[in-house]
């Protein structure tokens, strides 16, 4: 066609880091810790309570109801309101989404119009707020990055519509302490700001950190959308079962951005993850629980992945939570010759060189970054250490030999 085919608003959206370093990793059949996916399956529960439910006759494979499967939203309902401690109606307050991932996009599409501002919290220095790291020292872990409460306070203004957070957090791990959640809520209040409250990874913390949900704090409760996931919460990231939840008067709107697009998810996954957080709800803060099971293994994984990054000097920054690490690379000098990959920020070029080169999946920090920033944060990358011991082992050699 002679004409331009595409809409300007896919302008600049069309290169996906997800998309081009998956890729990459398949086609050098790599030691993968790159993309955020347990490389072991569900607990059996509830892969039995799929089975079941595809089993279970005609209406499972049929459309449910557009906004959530009643024994889904139910079971959420109550036990979200037990964690939140408000009440959670059903139907009014929570919408199931294709993962979080819609989840987001209909509050970004529901609440958000152009000349509207959004701040978002990542690590280290962004260009919306820094999270930065307390003086002296080289970081160890993710609770030395901080939230400065002025910087924070001078982003906010009339056209300021909503704050993205993200705890525990990806990349970085860091898990937002009560206060400085309050900070944040008290400018929200202030200033009649919504938060989206990204939370897939609530049941992942260590050492003790807590998660707090943000919405719990008084007054947050009716200016929160919070985010969950099934896949990350049962280690079922294919099924793709995520949800909203917050006051009814701000997830109806989110519905209509739902009901026009998707319309609806997968019901026999829905039913499913229905049965999981039954059994949640049950053994909630016992030994039985997997949301207690699942960060005790988890925790393993990462002393073992941060002992390792340790000993080959790839400086681990610890995190309080989720199933992500960050490691210095900054003194780790690689001759990058590859001239396909010159204009890249270093990070890029490092984690490709590791792919190709010594067969080991990572993802370049700076990804999460705007392209005019990422320069600024190219002396990290992420490792995931949400996989298989033996994954862990094979990533091991392959670092031991190279820094042999
Ligand atoms: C912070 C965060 N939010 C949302 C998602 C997407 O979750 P889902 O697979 O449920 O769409 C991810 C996936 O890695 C994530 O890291």
């Amino acid at each position: 066609m002679a004409r331009q085919l595409h809409a300007r608003r896919i302008e600049g959206i069309d290169k996906n880091i997800w998309v081009d370093f998956t890729q990459l990793a398949a086609d050098y059949k790599v030691v993968n810790l790159g993309q955020g996916f347990p490389d072991f399956s569900p607990p059996s529960y509830i892969q039995e309570a799929l089975c079941k439910a595809v089993n279970g006759g005609c209406s499972m494979h049929q459309y449910t109801h557009a906004f959530g499967h009643p024994p889904l939203v139910s079971i959420l309902a109550k036990f979200f309101g037990r964690v939140v401690g408000h009440e959670i109606d059903a139907f009014e307050d929570i919408l199931v989404t294709v993962g979080a991932y819609q989840a987001l996009f209909c509050t970004f599409q529901a609440l958000v119009d152009e000349e509207d501002e959004v701040t978002v919290i990542l690590f280290y220095c962004v260009h919306v707020i820094n999270l930065e790291k307390v003086e002296g020292g080289k970081a160890l872990t993710s609770a030395d990055w901080v939230l400065s409460s002025e910087e924070l306070a001078s982003k906010f203004n009339p056209r300021t519509k909503a704050i993205v957070i993200n705890t525990p957090n990806n990349p970085l791990g860091k898990v937002y302490k009560r206060e400085e959640l309050q900070v944040i809520a008290d400018l929200c209040i202030k200033h009649d700001v919504v938060c989206i409250s990204d939370e897939v990874y609530e049941w992942l913390t260590y050492d003790g950190a807590k998660h707090v949900k943000i919405a719990s704090l008084p007054g947050m409760w009716e200016r929160t959308v919070t985010i969950g996931s099934g896949g990350k919460s049962f280690s079922a990231t294919g099924w793709k079962v995520g949800w909203a939840i917050g006051a009814g008067p701000i997830v109806k709107h989110l519905k209509t951005v739902h009901q026009n697009s998707v319309y609806h998810c997968a019901t026999a996954a829905q039913e499913a993850v229905a049965q999981g957080f039954q059994r949640e709800y049950e053994l909630f803060g016992t030994p039985e629980s997997y949301f207690l099971q699942l960060p005790e293994m988890l925790n393993q994984k990462r002393k073992k992945l941060a002992t390792c990054l340790e000993s080959v000097g790839l400086q681990p920054i610890l995190p309080e939570g989720g199933y992500f690490m960050i490691s210095d690379i900054s003194s780790f000098k690689v001759d990058l010759n590859d001239p396909s990959t010159q204009d890249e920020p270093y990070d890029y070029r490092f984690v490709k060189w590791l792919i190709k080169e010594k067969g080991l999946a990572t993802i370049p920090v700076s990804a999460f970054y705007s392209p005019e920033h990422r320069k600024d944060f190219q002396n990290y990358i992420r490792f995931c250490f949400v996989k298989e011991d033996s994954t862990l082992n094979a990533a091991e050699d392959i670092l031991r030999k190279w820094s042999d």
